[in-house]
This record gives structure tokens, sequence and C-alpha cells, in this order.
């Protein structure tokens, strides 16, 4: 099989990151629950997985990093139980994953919170100015949210810039780095980023079900989930104390290990190796993609501004018809249709076609994945082309 789907979640995974998981799985070390010795064991190992974590983000209190279920999970957790009153409102950008825009729209119908998006256009995607406009005219804006890059045409927003004009008129700045977290560098010092939101099984290469949250010093969120979190456990009622106030239930230890030893596989392999080899790749997919005139790619196709994803569109054929074809006629994985997020098909202009066919790239991804993609497109087209 040809792997071209690594924006929804990487594969395969690093050798150590399966070692890790299935160690950890056969080990009895509970973090704040079972025997003494297990469980201060277990504390241990979570400890060094919230340093790791803190080692790549430049997360200066590894204390203030949650363990969640994954990125959706910790968006949720952001976005719901920020200490919002009525009449707040946040920003957001138009290219946002449901994981966001949900949420947000959800606090929106039920608190009354407002929401605004910066508009998208091709020619002026993600314009500061528009963010520094409503900064500067609404001062009930109290949270800036964005993603770092967009998961369906893989273009990377001014995250520094934005992060410096919320901290400039002094709001708040979430960022989800679902699609960024080991393909570019986050900094949540260098960004002004008081919420950062991750998901273990993308490019931090760990497994799923697992993710995390950090909330900065300025930031301070209510309880989300209620429940047992092993500490306190004498008491009725459970506080937002951080990291165990946003670790509620059984938290999943083999996956939280395994995603930090994806972590210090990233650190070892290192940012700017797997940046190399994936911007390689995606300079030769784009350049394929531009002599088929049959096929359109949406969004900018700088590759400096933009991570290993790519939308496109094969003329008179439904992207899911694509998709499904790629996949059982050709053995090549990768999505087709809306990728969760039809605010950014409707800034590009796809969403009435049903959204787009996206491949994407990983570290493990070779150049024959893509002269494979390359090659199935051209013979569906040569199939459909020529006479019956
Ligand atoms: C931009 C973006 N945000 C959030 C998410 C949600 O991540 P998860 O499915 O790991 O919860 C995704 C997943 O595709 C994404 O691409």
């Amino acid at each position: 099989m040809h792997y071209l789907d690594n924006a929804a979640t990487s594969w395969p995974k690093p050798e150590q990151v399966y070692q890790t998981m299935d160690q950890s799985f056969r080990s009895l070390f509970s973090p704040k629950r079972g025997t003494a010795k297990a469980s201060r064991l277990g504390v241990n190992q979570l400890q060094q997985a919230r340093e790791t974590l803190a080692q790549l983000f430049n997360i200066p209190n590894a204390e203030r990093i949650s363990f969640t279920n994954g990125c959706t999970h910790s968006l949720n957790l952001a976005i719901q139980a920020f200490p919002w009153q009525a009449g707040d409102a946040i920003v957001i950008s138009s290219v946002e994953h449901h994981a966001l825009s949900r949420p947000v729209r959800k606090i929106a119908r039920e608190k009354g919170i407002e929401f605004y998006v910066v508009p998208y256009t091709d020619a002026n995607p993600f314009v500061l100015a528009a963010y520094e406009q409503l900064l500067q005219t609404r001062p009930n804006i109290r949270l800036v949210a964005t993603t770092h890059a967009s998961n369906v045409i893989g273009s990377v927003l001014p995250v520094l810039e934005i992060g410096r004009l919320a901290r400039q008129y002094g709001k708040l700045y979430l960022l989800d780095a679902a699609q960024s977290a080991g393909v570019l560098p986050v900094d949540v010092q260098e960004f002004n980023i008081d919420l950062l939101a991750v998901p273990g099984h993308k490019s931090l290469y760990g497994p799923p079900g697992v993710g995390a949250l950090y909330v900065g010093e300025n930031a301070a969120l209510n309880t989300f989930l209620e429940g047992g979190t092993g500490g306190d456990s004498g008491k009725h009622e459970m506080h937002p104390t951080l990291p165990d106030g946003f670790e509620v239930g059984t938290i999943p230890l083999p996956q939280i290990l395994a995603m930090a030893e994806g972590v210090r596989w990233v650190q070892q392999t290192g940012l700017s190796a797997i940046h190399k080899h994936e911007t390689e790749l995606l300079s030769l997919l784009l350049a394929e993609l531009r002599e088929i005139p049959e096929v359109k790619v949406y969004g900018h196709q700088d590759v400096r501004s933009k991570t290993p994803v790519v939308s496109f569109n094969v003329l008179n054929h439904q992207p899911k018809t694509i998709g499904e074809t790629l996949f059982d006629e050709y053995g090549i994985a990768l999505r087709a249709g809306f990728h969760c997020a039809p605010m950014a098909h409707e800034a590009v202009g796809s969403i009435h076609l049903g959204g787009t066919v996206r491949a994407s790239i990983g570290y493990y991804t070779q150049p024959e994945d893509i002269q494979a993609l390359i090659k199935a497109l051209k013979a569906i087209l040569s199939n459909t082309l020529s006479p019956a």
C-alpha cells in the first residue's frame, strides 16, 4: 500500500513507539492509582513524559501540561472550560477544523458568545490587518483561536504575528497545533501561546487516543469533565488544578508514554531533517500534479509556507470516487471529502464539489508513493477519457 494520509494520522510509527506502548501496556505501573510502588513509578514516567513534551514546545513549566484523549478533547477543554462571561467574543480563522469550530459554535449557541471569522481569499489568505481591526474595535474579544496550519490546503498561518497581536491587545491565544506539532517549530513563548492543543497520533508519531493541552500562566480554565483524579480523593468537589484537574478518570499511560517516545524520536531525527524530507516530496508532488491539466490544486503552492498536505480535484470526477478508486484499484490510501473542515472548502471554493482529494506526506513517505499516485491519476484519466 502507498500511504498518503499522514494529515489524518501518521503511519507507520517509529519502532521505539510500538515497543514503548507494548511494554507499558504489559506493566503494572499506574500513575496515581494502584499499589504504592507501581504508582510511584507510573508518576515518574508521567512526569518524564510531560518534560519531554515541554522541551519540544519550549514550555517553561511542564506541570502546566495536561494529558487528554486527543487534540479534539484538548480543544473542547480549552474552549468550553474557558471562563466565559455573557457578551464575550472569540476570533477564529476561516480554515478551522470541526474540532475547534464546533465547540466555538456550541458556546455561541449555548452561552451567547459572539464569534468572528477572519476572511480568507487565495490572493490574500490570512490578513493580519483584519485580526488587528477586530482586536481594536471589539473590546469584548477575550480569545483568539487559530489552527497553525490548514488540514485541507496545508497553508501555514502567520501565528507568530497573530500571537503578538493578541498579546498586544491583552487577549489570550489558543493554538491548534494538530497539523504542525512535529512538522514545524512550535514555541509557546516565542508565539505568545496561552493555550496549546496537540494530538499524539499525527506528526508526534504516537498512538491514537492521546493528546495534550498546555495552559499558560495567564489562562485559567474551569473544570470540564468531573470525576476522580487520583488526588484529593476524599473530597466531594474537584478543582481545576494543573495538571491533575484535567486528567480525569483512568488515564491512558501506555498511550502517553508512547506519545512521549514519538516526541523523542522527532527530536532525535530532528525537525529540520523531517521538514527537509517532507518538503522535497511536497515539491515533487506539486510539480507532478501541475503537469496534469485536468487536476486543480487548491490554495497556494509555495512550499515555504505550506505543510506537506495537498488538496486537489480531478476535472469531472467526484473527489469521493477518486479516493475510492485510488484505494480499491491502486492501493493508495488518502482522504477525499471535507476533512472535517467545511469552512476551509468554503474559503477555497471546493465546497460545492464535495470537497477535495487530499494527499498528505509524512517522514516515512517515499518518492515511489508520490509516483504511484501520479501514475494512478493518469491511468484513471486515460480510462475515462479514452473512447468506449
Ligand atoms: C487542524 C486539526 N485540528 C484538530 C484535529 C483533531 O485531532 P484529533 O482527531 O487527533 O482529535 C485535526 C485532525 O485531523 C486537525 O487536522
